[in-house]
């Protein structure tokens, strides 16, 4: 990291919370938010930011990413370095990735290769740990990642069935440690089994296009698997975060839960809200952009999932950035949908998308919006108030986001380390004018001036 940087005051822009908005100066020096009021005295060598126009926002929390990710017989294409430069290239200053030990591999091993990995980070990160097979030593491990390094949250896979997936029994006996250390389990909910009949079939029939991958999945699939998530948890006494969920089903599933007063949460993405899965139906490869799991739903999930998150049955929205390029990762399926590296990118647009579709689509207000993409990822994983609120004692991550100017997303010009984007062509009205991560300016009027390195890990307690 190079030396401290000098003070910053950001003037005249209207700070938008979680809360409130208030026209307001922030003053930051050391890293840190110093002041927020109006017209700030600053000393003499503060290098000023005019926000006038602008809204000056908590710098964005993305809860679930894949950087540098060994998956599927190859590794997602963003590593820490550039993910989270793309990442500061759209106001998002904090990532919390996850840590996938293979089958086998004890949790705090895979621990000290994700630090190795994230060590030239731009931004800050944090780690969720994913318990991916059961053994004498894991629950130990897990009281380990809870009180020595700052891991509170725990990743299970219902889906990946012989590799990253875990069975039902082990699912529980993850709850129940949890729910012994105070700890958040968090679960990819999709009947594994299921898919792997699904797949099977549709392969015996020569289905080996991208759009089968859709259909060997489908709504039930997840739904089903959201249900049998929640009822273990409520087993357990745990709390309990669905990620990444994306049709009806599994809302449902969550506002069950809910209205029987189990704490579970839910995160949604910001694909599942805009796409549909028109995406899988060219004839060409070109469908295989969208190959994730769960996959993109049928039009109608899409208002669902907006509904819920304006009513706060689902909480967050993150990306699952996890990209990985078709010529020469997504083509290994070429000739059979279930070899395609699941996953995309998306870390560099989910301020601008959901201000352009949430907010001036009125489907959320500009708290919610904040709320959504900043301080709820901050506050259910431990890292409020440093993160996700702009407030003297914050960290100095600060969005200044533009809400009048214009752009349009292509992988021609995003910061991505990847060769398609699903979102090509969309319009975006509002984007991110300067970035401050630390204190420091990073990203001013499209320059980036990233530091390798100077992110910095994250330990979380959850309150
Ligand atoms: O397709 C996806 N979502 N890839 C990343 C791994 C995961 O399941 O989150
Ligand atoms: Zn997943
Ligand atoms: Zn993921």
């Amino acid at each position: 990291m190079t030396g401290q940087a000098r003070p910053i005051c950001v003037r005249g822009g209207e700070v938008v919370t979680a809360e409130a908005r208030t026209h307001a100066d922030v003053y930051c020096e050391d890293g840190v938010i110093k002041a927020v009021g109006p017209e700030l005295d600053c000393p003499a060598d503060t290098e000023e930011i005019d926000a006038s126009g602008a809204y000056v926002l908590p710098g964005a929390v993305d809860a679930h990413v894949h950087m540098e990710l060994a998956f599927m017989g190859t590794v997602s294409s963003d590593d820490f370095e550039t993910g989270t430069a793309a990442g500061v290239a759209g106001g998002t200053t904090t990532i919390i990735d996850f840590v996938i030990p293979p089958h086998g591999q004890p949790l705090l091993d895979g621990l000290a290769e994700w630090h190795a990995k994230a060590e030239k980070a731009v931004a800050d990160y944090a780690f969720h740990m994913a318990v991916t097979w059961w053994g004498d030593e894991t629950s130990a491990e897990m009281a380990s990642c809870v009180n020595e390094h700052g891991i509170p949250s725990f990743k299970t896979f219902m889906a990946y069935k012989g590799a990253i997936g875990i069975e039902d029994n082990e699912l529980l006996r993850v709850m129940e440690t949890a729910q012994g250390l105070g700890a958040m389990v968090t679960a990819h909910c999709e009947d594994g089994d299921a898919v792997v009949a699904m797949q099977e079939k549709l392969l015996a029939e020569g289905k080996t296009a991208p759009r089968y991958h859709a259909l060997s999945r489908p709504a039930p699939v997840e739904g089903r698997a959201t249900e049998r998530a929640a009822q273990l948890a409520r087993q357990a006494g745990c709390p309990l975060y669905i990620v990444h969920m994306t049709c009806k089903e599994s809302i449902e599933a969550v506002r069950a839960a809910q209205g029987r007063g189990q704490p579970v949460l839910g995160e949604t993405c910001v694909q599942y809200l805009l796409l549909d899965d028109s995406v899988y139906e060219s004839d060409d490869f070109e469908g295989a952009a969208y190959v994730m799991s769960p996959p993109i739903r049928p039009l109608g999930n899409q208002e669902a999932l907006w509904d819920a998150l304006s009513a706060g049955v689902v909480h967050t929205v993150a990306t699952d950035h996890c990209p990985f390029n078709l010529d020469g990762q997504k083509d290994m399926g070429s000739g059979d949908f279930t070899k395609i590296p699941n996953g995309a990118a998306g870390i560099e647009h989910r301020l601008s998308l959901m201000h352009t579709h949430g907010v001036l689509g009125g489907r959320l207000s500009l708290e919610q919006w904040v709320d959504a993409c900043c301080t709820q990822p901050a506050r259910l994983f431990g890292l409020a108030p440093r993160k996700g609120t702009i407030a003297p004692g914050a960290d100095a991550d600060i969005a200044i986001f533009d809400p009048t100017a214009t752009a349009t997303i292509s992988a021609a010009t995003h910061h991505h380390h990847v060769d398609r984007s699903i979102y090509e062509g969309f319009p975006l009205t509002g984007t991110v004018r300067q970035t401050l991560v630390a204190g420091r300016l990073q990203w001013n009027d499209g320059d980036l001036r990233v530091e390798r390195g100077a992110g910095r890990y994250l330990p979380r307690t959850l309150s």
